[in-house]
C-alpha cells in the first residue's frame, strides 16, 4: 500500500457506548443491578465479552457464565428491566457528558473534509445523541434498531459506511470493544481502540483514553507505520 491514510480516509466512523459518552459504565452497573441477588456476579472481565453485543445476547452470555437457565419470556422480562434501569441512569445525559476530546475531534475531521457516522449496537444509540443534542454532527446513523446481527458481525459499520455513501476500505472505525474492532476488520476497515491493550490488541492503534484523540497524530502514526512496512 503506498497510499497514506491521510489520503485514504474519508470517513469516520465511531462506536456510542465508551466512545462518544461513558454509557459502557452504565450498561454494567445495570447488568450488576439484575444479577444482583444472584449467587453469580459480571465481573469487569466478564463486561469486556458484553461491550458491542446485543442487549439479549448480553443476557445469554451473562445467563451462560451464572449457569442459569431461564424461558424466553423470562429473558425478555430480564432484558426491559435492564433496560428500563439503563434508560433511568442516562435520561439525564446532556452534551456536558460527551467524552473528553470527542467533539474537538469531530470538529477536526469535518475541516479535514472527512464524514463522520454513528455505528452503534444500542438500540438506545440514536436516542441518547438526541437527548444530548449531537444528532446534527453526524452525517450517517446506524444503531440497534437497524441491525440484525451483533459486532463482531460487521453489518453495523458497512451500513455505516453505505450511509455516509463511502466504501469500507475509506472508513476508519472508533471503538471500545474488542469485537467492534473486529467487525472493522471484517469490514475491511482500520480502526483505533479506546482503552486497554490487552483488549483491544487487534486494533491498529490503541489510546487510553478519547482526550488523546487527534486527527494528526492519527494520520502521522498511519503514515510512519506504512512507510515502515514498505
Ligand atoms: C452496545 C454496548 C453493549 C450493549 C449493547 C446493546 O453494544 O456496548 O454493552 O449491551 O450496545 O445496547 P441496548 O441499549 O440496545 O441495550
Ligand atoms: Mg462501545
Amino acid at each position: 500500500m503506498n497510499k497514506t491514510i491521510g489520503l485514504e480516509i474519508k470517513g469516520c466512523i465511531f462506536d456510542m457506548d465508551g466512545v462518544i459518552v461513558d454509557t459502557a459504565h452504565y450498561h454494567y452497573l445495570s447488568w450488576r443491578k439484575l444479577t444482583a441477588d444472584w449467587s453469580y456476579q459480571i465481573t469487569p472481565e466478564a463486561n469486556e465479552s458484553l461491550k458491542g453485543v446485543s442487549r439479549m445476547e448480553s443476557l445469554e452470555i451473562i445467563l451462560e457464565l451464572a449457569g442459569v437457565t431461564k424461558s424466553d419470556s423470562e429473558k425478555a422480562d430480564l432484558c426491559a428491566k435492564k433496560n428500563e434501569w439503563y434508560r433511568e441512569s442516562i435520561c439525564a445525559m446532556t452534551a456536558d457528558d460527551t467524552l473528553p476530546g470527542v467533539l474537538p475531534f469531530i470538529e477536526q475531521l469535518k475541516s479535514a473534509g472527512l464524514k463522520v457516522a454513528l455505528g452503534s449496537a444500542s438500540k438506545n444509540a440514536k436516542h441518547i445523541l438526541a437527548l444530548m443534542g449531537l444528532t446534527d454532527l453526524f452525517d450517517g446513523l446506524v444503531d440497534g434498531n437497524d441491525l440484525t446481527r451483533s459486532k463482531p458481525d460487521p453489518q453495523v459499520f458497512l451500513l455505516a459506511a453505505e450511509a455516509m455513501e463511502l466504501s469500507p476500505s475509506h472508513c476508519l472505525v472508533i471503538e471500545d470493544a474488542a469485537k467492534g474492532i473486529e467487525a472493522a476488520s471484517a469490514a475491511g476497515m482500520r480502526s483505533v481502540g479506546i482503552g486497554e491493550v490487552e483488549y483491544l490488541h487487534a486494533a491498529d492503534l490503541v489510546l487510553p483514553s478519547t482526550a488523546l484523540l487527534s486527527w494528526s497524530m492519527i494520520q502521522s502514526h498511519f503514515l510512519k507505520n506504512e512507510r515502515t512496512a514498505s
